[in-house]
C-alpha cells in the first residue's frame, strides 16, 4: 500500500504532508540543516521572518538547487508576517524583504503569523524585532486583521505568494475572515498534539476548505529549551508508554507515530530537527499505517491544553 505524502490545496497547488520547521534552527547552522533536509528529502520549509534566520535558510536551498539536488519548483517554502508589520502599508514590503533574504521571487504559502498587531518597528533600525519595542514594552497598534489581509491578497496578485494563509486564529477569526476574503486562506497553521486535539477546529477548516498545518506536533518537546513551565506539568508524549508501545507494535519510533496521528488524517506536519537521522526518521512516518483504534487511542490521550498560551493580557490571543 502506498500512503500519501502530498496533498492539494483548494488552489491546485501541491503541498508535502511532512515538512521541516525553521523555528530555533540557529543562524550558524541553519544552510546546513536546510541543504541536509532536502538532500534527505525534505521539499516542505516552514519559515518565518520572526525566525530570525531565513538569509541562511535561503543559502541552503541556493546551495541544494545549484548542485542540482532539487528545482526551486518541486520545492514547497513558506514564510510568515511577523505582528509589527500588519498595517497594510507595511505588508508588502515586509514580504518583499523575506523573500529577498531568502533569495527567491516567490513563496509558495505567506501567512499572518499571528492576529496580533504591534506597533510597527523599522527592520533597518531592528531586523526581528520580536514583541518589543524600543522600550522593552509590548505596544499594540490599531491594524484590523481585514486590512491586513487584503494587503496579503494583494501579495498574492503580484504574485510573491503563490496561496496565502494564516496561523494561530481561532475558528471565531477564521469564520470573520470568510466574511471579507476575496483570495481563499489555503492554510491554517496551529499548535496541535494528542494533549491537544481541536477536533472543533478541525471541523470549521473542513466545511471551508481550509487545509491544517499542526506544529509543535511532539507536544511539550520543542518548549523544554526554553523552560516553558508546561514542560514540568505534561509528560513527555515521546515516552509516554501508550505511543511507545504502538511505536513498538509497528517497529516504528514514538515520534513517527505521533506524526502519523496527524498524516493519517491528512492533516501537514512540520517537525523540526537537527538531528540527520531524526530527519529520516519524521519524513518516513507516511509510510506507517495506525488502525482506527489506534488513532482513537491517540486521539484519547487530548488533555485540550494549550502550550502556547499566555503572554501580556493585550495579546492574549487566547484568553
Ligand atoms: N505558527 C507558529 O506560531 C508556530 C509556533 C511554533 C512552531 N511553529 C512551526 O512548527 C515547527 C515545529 O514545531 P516546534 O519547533 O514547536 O516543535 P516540534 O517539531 O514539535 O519539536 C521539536 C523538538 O523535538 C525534537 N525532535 C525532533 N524529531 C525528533 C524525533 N524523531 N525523536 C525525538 N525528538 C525529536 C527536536 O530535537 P532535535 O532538533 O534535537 O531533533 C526538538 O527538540 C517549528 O519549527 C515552526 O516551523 C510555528
Amino acid at each position: 500500500m502506498t500512503n500519501a505524502t502530498t496533498v492539494t490545496l483548494q488552489s491546485g497547488s501541491t503541498m508535502p504532508l511532512t515538512g521541516l520547521g525553521l523555528w530555533k534552527v540557529p543562524r550558524d547552522v541553519a544552510a546546513d540543516q536546510v541543504y541536509s533536509a532536502i538532500a534527505a528529502g525534505y521539499r516542505l520549509l516552514d519559515g518565518a521572518a520572526d525566525y530570525a534566520n531565513e538569509r541562511e535558510c535561503g543559502a541552503g536551498v541556493a546551495r541544494a538547487i545549484g548542485q542540482g539536488l532539487v528545482t526551486r519548483e518541486e520545492l514547497f517554502i513558506v514564510s510568515k508576517l511577523w505582528n509589527t508589520n500588519h498595517a497594510a502599508k507595511h505588508v508588502e514590503p515586509a514580504c518583499r524583504k523575506s523573500l529577498a533574504d531568502w533569495g527567491l521571487d516567490y513563496f509558495d504559502l505567506y501567512l499572518i503569523h499571528m492576529p496580533i498587531p504591534l506597533a510597527y518597528v523599522d527592520p533597518a533600525v531592528r531586523e526581528h524585532p520580536g514583541w518589543t519595542n524600543d522600550k522593552g514594552e509590548t505596544q499594540t497598534e490599531r491594524s484590523p486583521i481585514h486590512a491586513t489581509w487584503g494587503a496579503m491578497e494583494t501579495c498574492h496578485a503580484k504574485g510573491l505568494a503563490r496561496n496565502i494563509g494564516v496561523s494561530n486564529f481561532c475558528s471565531a477569526l477564521i469564520v470573520d475572515l470568510m466574511c471579507y476574503a476575496n483570495v481563499h486562506p489555503q492554510v491554517l497553521q496551529i499548535e496541535m498534539h494528542p494533549y491537544f486535539v481541536q477536533q472543533g477546529m478541525i471541523d470549521v477548516c473542513k466545511a471551508y476548505g481550509i487545509h491544517l498545518m499542526a506544529y509543535s506536533s511532539f507536544g511539550p518537546a520543542s518548549w523544554v529549551e526554553l523552560d516553558h513551565p508546561a514542560t514540568k506539568t505534561l509528560p513527555s508524549l515521546l515516552t509516554l508508554e501508550a505511543i511507545t508501545a504502538m511505536a513498538k507494535t509497528h517497529n516504528a519510533t514514538p515520534a513517527q507515530v505521533l506524526l502519523r496521528w496527524a498524516t493519517q488524517r491528512g492533516i501537514t506536519v512540520i517537525p523540526k530537527s537537527s538531528n540527520p537521522a531524526r530527519l529520516k526518521e519524521n519524513l518516513a512516518n507516511t509510510d506507517l499505517t495506525l488502525s482506527d483504534d489506534e488513532m482513537s487511542t491517540i486521539t484519547g490521550l487530548d488533555k485540550n491544553f494549550r502550550i502556547a498560551a499566555g503572554g501580556d493580557p493585550r495579546i492574549n490571543i487566547w484568553a
